[in-house]
């Protein structure tokens, strides 16, 4: 029901000229999978090239973020609108890096949710737990609060074509992801929430992926739980072969990654 969906976070790296070559890598790669989407967001100065090879492909093209209004006195900043132009699929919103080193809140990213979803982008809305959170076994009322947050006054009619990416802080980068255990158990939750907050029909159709030290060697796990529909790969994803087997996690099992 839900289309699985995998995003390549290559955050900032890659110049131009290696953007281009790994694009290319990754179409003959990746190829053309027709039971999952896959997207790859590279940095804003590699948009259009990327745009223009992956064009005659079946992936889509992700930002790592965006401003909140279309246009005005905010230098430095692309906007939603200018996104749109380049063929803009995606793009990631709330992650814990824009957070923590630009003070990103959940008030302002729900302003760029706002924005994306105006500009017919999808918005990967990305939230998760710190590693003192968990321990404290917080886990469950930070998402809840984040997600109220993120979600505030998004309307029923945008809602299903929202993803959300639960990112714990602890997993990005440190090469341990969570268990699938305990992302099946915060995905479940979030779908809950959101149950309550839209319907189950629209609940059913929100895809929340993972994110957090996803491999080719812990994703087919992870993706049997029921409630995970995908994930938001960082370092993997600069890594065409590596990429190429997380899409493709249903042809795989442990042995083989
Ligand atoms: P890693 O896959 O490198 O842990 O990064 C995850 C992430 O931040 C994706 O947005």
């Amino acid at each position: 029901m839900r289309k699985p969906l995998f995003v390549g976070n290559w955050k900032m790296n890659l110049t131009g000229p290696e953007a281009t070559e790994l694009t290319k890598k990754l179409t003959l790669a990746v190829g053309d999978l027709g039971n999952v989407e896959v997207a790859i967001a590279p940095a804003f100065t590699s948009l259009r090239p990327v745009s223009s090879i992956i064009s005659a492909s079946s992936m889509g093209l992700a930002a790592q973020n965006l401003h909140a209004e279309d246009k005005g006195a905010f230098t430095g900043e692309i906007s939603g609108a200018m996104l749109a132009e380049l063929r803009v699929k995606y793009v990631i919103v709330g992650h814990s890096e824009r957070r923590r080193a630009f003070n990103e809140t959940d008030v302002m990213v729900n302003l760029k949710i706002e924005a994306a979803l105006r500009n017919n982008i999808v918005p990967i809305v990305c939230l998760g737990e710190k590693g003192e959170e968990r321990l404290a076994r917080k886990t469950l009322t930070v998402v809840r609060k984040q997600l109220n947050a993120l979600l505030e006054g998004i309307p029923l009619e945008q809602s299903a074509k929202i993803v959300i990416a639960y990112e714990p802080v602890w997993a990005i980068g440190t090469g341990h992801n969570a268990t699938p255990d305990q992302a099946q158990e915060v995905h479940k939750y979030l779908r809950d929430r959101l149950t309550k907050r839209y319907s189950k029909e629209i609940a059913d159709q929100i895809r929340i992926i993972y994110g957090g030290s996803v491999r080719a060697d812990n994703i087919y796990d992870l993706m049997m739980e029921s409630d995970v529909d995908g994930a938001l790969v960082g370092s993997s994803s600069r890594d065409s072969e590596q990429f190429a087997a997380i899409c493709s996690y249903r042809h795989m099992n442990k042995a083989e990654a």
